[in-house]
């Protein structure tokens, strides 16, 4: 198998290895062309705040870089942006996404939660990527930016068709990107019709209003941003933390015990099994020198927060699930003037969705033997997560002799 093989099938084995012996290692990226990938945790959170390592592809060396080509209205978003585009529109975003309304969603994303396990029943076998972790976030974003439910497109088919593509379906992604793009088109009059109480219509103000603005490909692109970063994320991390827990029993029996530990919980299994196994490429705009390797100019770099989360040289055996360990520093939500934008609703989601999962089921255990993964260089995320869950706590065992 080859390298890039490799790391889709058993990204923490060869990231340990890599870590060891080819800290910044030539290997072929997502494009499938030559790319650079970091893996000790220094290197990696330095790189993310280094300025000369950017995110606009305008950077990138001619033909060096192929990655996904989006029409200027989806792509023109503070993933492909550096200062001072990217530190206008980020201001911009922070006054309509504040800590504020993250806080009012609490109650709905547990009323959400409840609801999706109302429909479960009290025992059965179900598919909790399919149930549970995939649509509680598409409703929270969409709640959040005011997409009414009557225009709820199938989401998942999409950012699917984007992040996993299939070799079957050349064509699939680029059907992808005209769906969405007709959509948000469509969605931008609708709320400029009818503005609401959401996000959406708050930037469309922000866009519309006095003093500093978003172009109309900006406000589009930001609105996207906030769907598929919003979205994709969060469902692997929900259903990464429930299937982590359900190797770890004992583990989530002390936090069916004392749910107060949650929190501290969810920061560990986002650095233990986050989703973010790539961050977004980056082309330094000079020669940069990282563990010694120099990096011309306009290549493509690709730091990886999953290796650099389990680097021994930051956290003591970092392959331990441990909820007392101090997690901070870790860089699965980013670092730097890139730091996750949606850092508090991603929390709150997690927190809320493993609360409700593990207060309504005493009894919670895996019905296959081996999960299935995505086959994605960039994102760790499950296609299934089958389980079997009971309201009724799991009958004793007689002592074995
Ligand atoms: C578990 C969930 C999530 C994870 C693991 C995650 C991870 C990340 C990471 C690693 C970055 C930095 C990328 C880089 O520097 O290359 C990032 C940026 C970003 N995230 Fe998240 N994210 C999550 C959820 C969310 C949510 C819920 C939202 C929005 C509601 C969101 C919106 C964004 C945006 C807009 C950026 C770009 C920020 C900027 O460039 O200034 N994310 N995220």
């Amino acid at each position: 198998m080859d390298l890039q093989g490799e790391l889709v099938e058993h990204p923490h084995a060869v990231y340990e290895r890599l870590r060891r012996t080819a800290p910044v290692s030539r290997i072929a990226g997502t494009d499938g062309l030559p790319a650079w990938l970091i893996t000790r945790y220094d290197d990696v959170r330095a790189a993310l705040a280094d300025p000369r390592l950017s995110l606009d592809k305008k950077n990138a060396a001619e033909g060096g870089y192929r990655g996904l080509a989006l029409p200027p209205a989806l792509d023109a978003n503070l993933l492909n942006m550096d200062p001072p585009d990217h530190t206008r529109i980020r201001k911009l975003v922070g006054r309509a996404f504040t800590p504020r309304r993250v806080e009012q969603l609490r109650t709905p994303i547990r009323a959400t939660a409840d609801h999706l396990l109302d429909a479960l029943g009290t025992a059965g076998t179900a598919d909790l990527v399919a149930a549970y972790a995939a649509p509680l976030p598409i409703i929270v974003i969409c709640d959040l930016l005011g997409i009414p439910e009557d225009r709820r497109p199938d989401f998942r088919s999409w950012t699917d068709a984007l992040v996993v593509p299939d070799p079957d379906r050349p064509a699939a992604a680029k059907e992808a990107v005209v769906a969405m793009l007709g959509f948000f088109t469509e969605l931008m009059a609708h709320k400029r019709a009818r503005p609401a109480d959401d996000l959406l219509s708050d930037l469309i103000a922000v866009r519309d209003g006095e003093g500093d603005h978003l172009s109309e490909d900006e406000l589009m692109s930001l609105a996207f941003l906030i769907l598929f970063a919003g979205y994709e994320n969060t469902v692997q991390l929900i259903g990464n933390a429930v299937h982590t827990l359900l190797q770890h029993p004992e583990q989530s029996e002390l936090l069916r015990k004392d749910p107060s530990l949650i929190p501290a919980a969810v920061e560990e299994l986002t650095r233990y099994e986050g989703p973010v196994l790539l961050a977004i490429r980056r082309f330094p705009t000079e020669d940069v020198t990282i563990a010694g390797v120099t990096i011309p100019a306009g290549e493509t770099v690709l730091l990886s927060p999953a290796a650099a989360n389990r680097d021994p040289a930051r956290f003591s055996r970092p392959d331990v699930l441990d909820f007392d360990r101090d997690t901070a520093g870790h860089v699965a939500l980013g670092h730097g003037i890139h730091y996750c934008l949606g850092a508090p609703l991603a929390r709150a989601e997690t927190e809320i969705a493993l609360a409700a999962l593990l207060d309504r089921y005493p009894t919670l255990a895996p019905a296959s033997p081996t999960p299935t993964w995505r086959p994605s260089l960039r994102a760790r995320g499950l296609t299934t997560l089958p389980v079997h869950y009971n309201t009724h706590p799991p009958t004793p065992q007689p002592p074995t002799l």
